[in-house]
């Protein structure tokens, strides 16, 4: 069994998927940390010095040969997994695709110190949060199989929400 996070950055993906996977006793794989792990260095600086295009590339690379894993695992993915059409597609064939659906107060308001996402650094992070938001709206619902609106629910409640959805389906 694959289940598979998709949403906004600062959504909760890594922090239910975690949870999700060791009560489900299964691995946990972070998409980022994995492309961290393979180039050697840390996302930001992937942006910095070779820009988003070559970031894109190494993120669906990692996306192919993740999904060629013979285990059982959760998967966390960033949250602009859904900008290249060849991702939803190879996303879509998995069967449990969760989109956390978490709105822009939320959002801004855990990532108001981050210094990792380099989409967010510089301009007005409100602005920028919102516009991505809206462009990337429509691709997580393509993506997914099935939305959690997260608004007002702790993480516990979240992954149970993700438990009684992947009983049912
Ligand atoms: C990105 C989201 C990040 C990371 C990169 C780009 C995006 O992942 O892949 O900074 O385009 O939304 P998280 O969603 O895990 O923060």
């Amino acid at each position: 069994m694959i289940v598979c996070f998709i949403g906004f950055m600062g959504s909760g993906k890594t922090t239910v998927g975690k949870l999700l996977a060791t009560e489900l006793g299964i691995d946990f794989i972070d998409m980022d940390a994995f492309i961290e792990e393979r180039a050697k260095r840390e996302i930001r600086d992937i942006f910095k010095e070779e820009g988003e295009d070559v970031f894109r590339r190494l993120e669906t690379e990692a996306l192919k040969d993740i999904l060629l894993f013979p285990t059982s695992f959760v998967l966390s993915t960033g949250g602009g997994v859904i900008t290249r059409d060849e991702n939803i597609a190879l996303l879509k064939r998995l069967k449990h695709r969760i989109f956390l659906k978490a709105d822009k107060a939320v959002i801004l308001k855990r990532l108001e110190a981050d210094r990792t996402r380099p989409l967010l650094l510089g301009e007005d992070k409100e602005e920028r949060i919102g516009r991505l938001l809206e462009e990337r709206l429509p691709k997580y619902l393509e993506a997914s199989s099935y939305t959690l609106d997260t608004e007002g629910y702790r993480v516990e409640e979240i992954v149970e929400l993700c438990k009684a959805y992947l009983k049912s389906s």
